[in-house]
């Protein structure tokens, strides 16, 4: 597959950024209509459920991935497309990324929060090649936040080349890190065994780690805090500006992560496919592969972080 020049990727980059505009206009509309009916919350977001009973999906979703998949079509006939919903419907599980170029779409990612109409959802379209994310833009409506980046040029919040909110790089972890550090962590749709069991075991790990780690610091050392918004997606996109230090969630789909691991990179932010710390502390930070359904995104860490973070393994 031959190599993909800069100014094609800024060809892309272009398109894909008007396709994330358009479709996050329909996605206001979508929630606009349905938040002005003044009917109880459940009814205003219909919703059926895929995997298991927090597995849904909504008509939006559905209307969203068909016009993002038909644009794409229309525009790049010969790319291949991989999106949430054309999976759902039964698309063979041999899609996985692989070396030609992608298109990687979640038409909605954040579905519970949009049907509990809390506004941290968004749309997530990421350009691959070689299995490499190299185009993503987020675009979160509602919040007025969108996230984009074409590699080689940058990484920006509302596109804004004067005023880059994701500094690039962005900057490094507080010099005593992990105090001083806000953790996100997705607890995903797996509730195999107990109704909600991986969930509260998850929750479990995920809050003691950050309490060890910030323990470890010693006096005055204290995580700031952990968050869970319920978008993968979104969390990635705030690592990469700096408001996250560390994300971490097992069990992601690859359109979950695309976008965001595109922003990340080209920010100067870092994804591996470990189990955050202290559980696989040494574990290399190395080229993403996607696919590995566990993910794990940091800032970096400073120069005088480095004795820190030795501290933390
Ligand atoms: C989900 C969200 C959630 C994460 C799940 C994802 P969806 O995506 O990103 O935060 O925990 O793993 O599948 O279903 O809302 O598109």
């Amino acid at each position: 597959m031959a190599d993909i020049s800069q100014d094609e990727l800024d060809d892309i980059y272009a398109f894909a950024v008007n396709l994330g505009k358009e479709a996050g206009s329909m996605l206001l509309d979508a929630a606009k209509l349905r938040i002005g009916d003044n009917r109880a919350t459940q009814e205003q977001k219909e919703h059926v459920q895929k995997e298991n009973a927090v597995d849904l999906v909504t008509e939006t979703d559905e209307e969203l991935e068909a016009f993002i998949r038909k644009a794409i079509a229309e525009k790049y006939p010969l790319h291949k497309f991989v999106g949430e919903e054309s999976y759902s419907k039964g698309a063979s599980r041999d899609y996985l990324i692989d070396d030609s170029p992608t298109w990687c779409i979640d038409p909605l990612d954040g579905t519970v929060n949009y049907i509990h109409l809390f506004p941290m959802f968004c749309i997530s379209i990421a350009f691959i090649h070689k299995s490499k994310p190299l185009v993503g833009v987020i675009n979160a409506p509602f919040l007025n936040q969108f996230f984009s980046s074409c590699s080689g040029r940058g990484a920006w919040l509302n596109e804004s080349q004067q005023l880059p909110l994701i500094r690039n790089p962005i900057p490094p972890m507080p010099e005593k890190a992990p105090s001083g550090c806000v953790f996100s962590c997705e607890w995903g749709k797996d509730r195999r065994d107990i109704p909600d069991g991986n969930m509260h075991r998850k929750i479990e790990s995920f809050v003691n780690m950050a309490a060890e780690l910030g323990g470890r610091q010693g006096r005055g050392g204290m995580v700031h805090g952990v968050r869970s918004l319920g978008s993968a997606t979104l969390d990635l996109a705030y690592v990469a500006m700096g408001s996250f230090d560390i994300w971490w969630e097992g069990g992601c789909w690859e359109w979950d992560v695309a976008a965001g691991i595109a922003i990340l990179q080209e920010a100067g932010g870092l994804i591996t496919t470990a189990n955050p710390p202290p559980n696989e502390a040494t574990a290399p930070i190395e080229a993403v592969k996607l696919g590995s359904r566990l993910y794990l995104a940091i800032r970096p860490a400073g120069p005088s972080s480095t004795e820190t973070a030795r501290e933390t393994q």
